[in-house]
């Protein structure tokens, strides 16, 4: 399933966020989202799941969701979102409650297995580092077989190690099971590492600057490799002045 915008425009109030955005977010592949603080990332985002109407333009979501798809628009969000009394297994197994499967423990001990957590499945979240938390979440979020993931800033709250072994982790999830994911973060290293096609946004309104493709396979995208380090130096150098401006004028509100 592939999701669509046209010509979106969306305003809180008075006051404009995003402007006249038309994009494809194309199935199977992670489509990254940047831009400064306060751009409309984050809104964006809440349009494409259908938690908001945009105020002009249209979401569309075109083709059928995957078989055995329980929730066809699936969040990940920076905070994890973990249910605290609940162990690993019970924070995965509460999505799949409602529905009666008679394979849900497979479709558990499956995820589990993905994300690496089979040993930890009896853990309570208190007991597991932010990178574990977030690989619950990732799990979670599987576990209902999404059309399209929407994350919202997903490693933000790790630090530089872990979001490093999380990169590797979603690397290695994809190149097994190619998923459709709209990725959003400040973070353009994240973008050149994870991104098939990155969009940037300018600042507030938001509208879209440029649209990166980068064909380098996941799984060939190592530390340093000069390719990828200029794509990262072009998008700075897109996001440096609309990042100065927002930061300028987020002081004088
Ligand atoms: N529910 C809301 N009501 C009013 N203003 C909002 C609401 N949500 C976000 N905004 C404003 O919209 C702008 C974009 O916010 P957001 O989408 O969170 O940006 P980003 O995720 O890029 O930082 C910001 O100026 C923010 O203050
Ligand atoms: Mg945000």
């Amino acid at each position: 399933m592939e999701l669509k915008l046209d010509a979106v425009t969306h305003r809180y109030s008075d006051t404009i966020v995003l402007r006249d955005i038309s994009l494809e977010i194309p199935s199977e592949r992670i489509s990254c989202i940047v831009g400064p603080s306060g751009c409309g990332k984050s809104t964006l985002l809440r349009l494409l799941g259908g938690l908001e109407q945009p105020s002009e333009g249209a979401v569309r979501q075109v083709g059928a969701p995957p078989a055995g798809c329980l929730n066809a628009l699936t969040y990940i969000f920076q905070d994890f979102a973990l249910l605290p009394w609940r162990t690993v297994e019970g924070n995965v197994a509460l999505v799949l409650e409602d529905h009666k499967l008679a394979d849900r423990e497979a479709i558990i001990a499956d995820v589990l297995a993905r994300t690496r957590l089979t040993d930890f499945a009896g853990a309570l979240p208190k007991q597991l580092s932010g990178g574990m938390k977030q690989r619950v979440a990732i799990a979670r979020a599987l576990a209902v077989n999404p059309a399209v993931m929407l994350m919202d800033e997903p490693l933000s709250a790790l630090d530089s190690q872990t979001r490093e072994l999380l990169m590797d982790d979603l690397v290695g999830l994809w190149t097994k099971q190619p998923f459709t994911a709209v990725y959003v973060t400040h973070n353009l290293a994240e973008a050149v590492r994870l991104g098939h096609r990155i969009v940037v946004l300018s600042r507030r309104p938001g509208e879209v600057c440029e649209i990166v493709e980068i064909d380098t396979p996941l799984t060939e995208r190592a530390h340093g490799d000069p390719t990828l380090d200029a794509q990262q130096k072009h998008l700075w150098g897109l996001m440096r002045d609309e990042a100065a401006a927002a930061d300028a004028e987020l002081l004088h509100v």
